[in-house]
């Protein structure tokens, strides 16, 4: 069976080889006459699957042995709160926003910490440019600085991440990686936490991935609820409560699938990436080139992952998406905060699915489909 193109922003597409051994071993992991999702997360067979995942994680993004990571639940909007919570220290942090999930992290943190201070903002340009790193008005003595390394919703990613040190700041780095992990390496150099839902790029919604410096832990403000405290999750192997079992099977078995993955001499992540230059590539110059189709983001920061665009007759969208449904091409309506479409080309999307989709677009323009 072919099955359409899923272009969601999340959740999103599963690697099809993921989705089919997921189902064989439903009823049966290993023989050990259980479902991954009927196992205590204490024994054996789920410990083993628990390490396996980690340690393919930790490979896969060439994570440093000095960070911990940790497999939470809670999502991003979760872990707005629970950042604050374990790394402000009730005192100052900056914020560089750059689209709607940075602006709600921000909202968020003004709870918690004395002053969540606004470094710079991209909002004049509407969300389409990154403000330069140079601009940015950060606090000294500063407990974090956050970014969202990839706003899925206004399409802008940061294709190097800043150097604070450079900046002239000594704050760790937090980055809101949901939507792009595991499409790119990370510069670990730069970051001293990254958090990130798994709903995008690694498996179902259910799981949250923290990935934190060690000397980060055991800072949390006296409320932070003890499920939350990064310390304690680290201390426990993410078993302080009861994790996300499946999500961190289906992690597992997505890793697996991206150690697999070869572009040229590139494997893993790296390979992704070449892939998924490729893939945007193909959809921004389609749209660049086309008179019909409008992207309105900043070269330099377009989002290789989510790619919002417009139908310069907008009268025409919901014909556009019904014809695409029609061809197999799915969920490519735009966020309702930004209007018009978004393609969603996470690692799961194969080129062969951009390309149908640029196809469709051409079709669409030509009166054609
Ligand atoms: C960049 C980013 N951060 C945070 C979130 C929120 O994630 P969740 O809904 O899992 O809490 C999303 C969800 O789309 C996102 O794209």
């Amino acid at each position: 069976m072919n099955r359409p193109y899923n272009f969601s922003a999340g959740p999103a597409a599963i690697p099809e080889e993921v989705l089919h051994q997921a189902a064989s071993e439903m009823l049966d992991w290993h023989g050990s006459g259980l479902g991954v999702m009927e196992m205590s997360h204490r024994g054996k067979e789920f410990i083993a699957i628990y390490e396996q995942a980690e340690s393919d994680l930790r490979q896969l993004l060439a994570v440093p042995p000095e960070f911990k990571i940790l497999f939470m639940q809670g999502g991003g909007i979760a872990e707005n709160a629970i950042v604050p919570l374990n790394l402000s220290r009730g005192a100052t942090v900056d914020f560089v926003v750059t689209g709607s999930w940075s602006q709600k992290s921000h909202k968020e943190a003004r709870k918690y910490a004395a002053d969540a201070h606004l470094a710079a903002s991209g909002e004049a340009s509407g969300f389409t440019t990154l403000p330069a790193p140079a601009g940015w008005q950060l606090s000294r003595g500063a407990s974090y600085v956050h970014i969202c390394s990839n706003e899925t919703i206004h399409g802008v990613e940061f294709h190097e991440l800043p150097d604070l040190k450079a900046l002239g700041s000594d704050a760790p780095l937090v980055i809101d990686f949901s939507s792009h992990v595991a499409s790119r390496p990370v510069d670990w150099s730069r970051v001293g936490l990254a958090f990130g839902g798994a709903q995008k790029n690694i498996g179902p919604a259910g799981l949250t991935i923290v990935i934190v410096r060690e000397d980060l832990l055991g800072h949390a403000l006296p409320i932070c609820p003890s499920a939350f405290d990064y310390k304690t999750v680290a201390d426990h192997q993410s078993m302080y409560n009861t994790p996300p079992t499946w999500g961190i099977y289906m992690a597992g078995l997505t890793f697996q699938w991206l150690k697999k993955q070869r572009e040229g001499e590139h494997t893993g992540v790296a390979a992704m990436e070449q892939r998924n230059i490729a893939k945007a590539r193909l959809l921004y110059d389609f749209i660049d080139a086309s008179p019909f189709y409008v992207n309105k983001v900043a070269h330099n920061c377009r989002s290789r992952m989510n790619i919002p665009f417009f139908l310069a007759d907008e009268s025409r969208n919901d014909a556009f998406l019904a014809g695409a449904k029609a061809r197999g091409l799915l969920q490519l309506k735009g966020h309702k905060s930004v209007g018009g479409m978004r393609a969603s080309i996470y690692n799961a999307m194969p080129l062969a699915g951009v390309q149908a989709l640029v196809d469709y677009m051409r079709d669409f323009e030509r009166g054609a489909a």
